[in-house]
């Protein structure tokens, strides 16, 4: 087994999710509902993963196979434990028996339900281990309505146990210092304690929070850690999901203005939680980033445009009412407006396209004017086809393009024109039916139906 970069001390995670999250009332696992643009499951693994584990096994389910997907799509490396029946956390951290039997120094033991914890949170755990004197970090806080939570039993500044909320006595209950949860175990003593764990309780589990009057009884030491409230919730419904999203939220705001970007109205942009702002980019209120954006240097994002899987140059501006889908990719200098989409496709530097279009599956070369109104004709139904407009090309409102086409650099199409051949380089094209004009047919038209 290696040794973790930063830890001279090995250390295994083991990621509960097996719960079944009725809660949620969902048709999909709990741990895959979304924070930020992607799942708990992959917030919680790439904390781990952060804070140095060397190797990660995910409790899931018998019928998770969505789980163990989002597991291995963020974390190759991860292993898979199932446990067949739910019989409580404890039951649950021994779905990972073999690893935890091949000796790690750390076992850090977190729930896929609880998607906030920092990376430098499992350090400290882990760093509470360190000096060998506690068999057990586990990490607390100060419930703001402790019901529901395991409460700390402190006797003399030492945790002597961990009771459950339904099992505590009423002087218990009044305790505020909650069970977050999340434990760090010292691999020599771990798989003793949890395999000496019973289920003699009100709920007839196996309650992990039993290894710390365990390991008392054995005359080992266990350290209370904690973390503010915030960074532990645990998700069981969809309240306590915005919840966690409203929280989160206000930390990637921070991160971005912190970094240099200017939001006038935070609260109303939604960010993802690889959404990338350059310096000096300005959001207007009512953006939303979906993941895989990244914004470049001095640009203007302007109120309700939606943007996804697209990247945006330098000095460019989007919106108002602009929708960027995956694939977009913008130069520098770009100028995307009012109610225009664009799908992968790439926009050289200083085009425009600023008034009502769709653009699909094409490229536009630097500095190509797009008018109002232009579509590309990318899909017959079937099968999806490229448009390629070279640089310094003008293409007049509400044209069609019809896909495959290609229009050379510096072309001039007339409005309104219906594209279907390529255009070659700094001709004019027009494809539309010529004016015919009738003098005096409206008046005429209009005195024959006047009664
Ligand atoms: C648990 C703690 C409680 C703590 C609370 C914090 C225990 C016994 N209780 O209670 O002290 O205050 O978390 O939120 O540990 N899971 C499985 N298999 C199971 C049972 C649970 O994988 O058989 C997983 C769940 O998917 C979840 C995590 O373990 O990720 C916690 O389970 P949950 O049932 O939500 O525990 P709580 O009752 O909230
Ligand atoms: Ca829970």
């Amino acid at each position: 087994m290696p040794p973790a970069d930063s830890h001279s001390r090995s250390c295994l995670a083991i990621v509960l999710g097996a719960g079944e999250g009725s809660r949620m009332g969902s048709a999909q696992p709990k741990v895959l509902h979304k924070l930020a643009g992607r799942s708990m499951l992959a917030h919680v693994l790439t904390a781990v993963l952060k804070a140095g584990a060397d190797r990660i096994v995910v409790v899931a389910g018998p019928d998770h196979e969505s789980v163990i997907a989002e597991a291995k799509a963020i974390a190759p490396g991860a292993e898979i434990a199932i446990q067949e029946k739910r019989l409580g956390t404890a039951h649950a951290v021994l779905a990972a028996r073999k690893a935890i039997a091949e000796g790690y120094d750390d076992i850090l033991v977190v729930f896929a339900d609880t998607p906030l914890v920092r990376p430098q949170t499992f350090a400290r755990m882990r760093e509470a281990l360190a000096d060998g004197k506690n068999a057990i970090a586990a990490l607390g806080f100060e419930a703001q309505d402790p019901s529901g939570y395991g409460r700390f039993i402190v006797e003399s500044g030492t945790l002597i146990a961990i009771r459950e909320d339904r099992d505590a006595s009423p002087a218990e209950r009044a305790v505020r210092l909650c069970n977050a949860g999340l434990m760090a175990l010292a691999g020599q003593s771990a798989l003793a304690l949890l395999e000496a764990i019973g289920n003699a309780n009100s709920k007839g589990e196996y309650y992990l929070t039993d290894c710390i009057a365990l390991a008392r009884a054995k005359g080992l030491q266990a350290s209370a850690l904690s973390v503010a409230e915030d960074e532990v919730l645990g998700v069981n419904d969809r309240m306590q999901l915005a919840a966690a999203e409203a929280i989160l939220q206000g930390r990637l705001r921070a991160k971005a203005m912190l970094e240099g970007a200017t939001l006038i109205d935070p609260s109303s942009v939604t960010l993802s939680f690889d959404t990338a702002l350059g310096r000096d980019v300005i959001v207007e209120p009512h953006v939303v980033f979906g993941p895989g954006v990244s914004v470049g240097e001095g640009s203007l994002i302007r109120s309700f445009s939606h943007l996804e899987g697209a990247s945006v140059g330098a000095h460019a501006t989007i919106g108002p009412f602009a929708r960027l889908r995956p694939g977009a990719e913008l130069g520098p200098e770009v100028h995307i407006g009012n109610f225009v989409e664009v799908k992968a496709t790439q926009v050289g530097a200083g085009a425009k396209i600023n008034h009502l279009s769709y653009i699909g599956d094409a490229s536009i070369g630097a500095r190509t004017n797009i008018g109002a109104g232009t579509i590309t004709c990318n899909y017959d139904g079937f099968a999806k086809f490229r448009t390629e407009i070279g640089e310094n090309a003008f293409v007049g409102s509400n044209s069609a393009l019809v896909a495959p086409v290609r229009i050379g650099a510096g072309a001039y199409i007339g409005s309104g024109s219906v594209i279907t051949q390529d255009i070659a380089p700094d001709a004019l094209a027009l494809a539309r039916a010529r004016q015919v004009e009738k003098p005096g047919w409206a008046k005429a038209h209009r005195e024959k139906n006047r009664k």
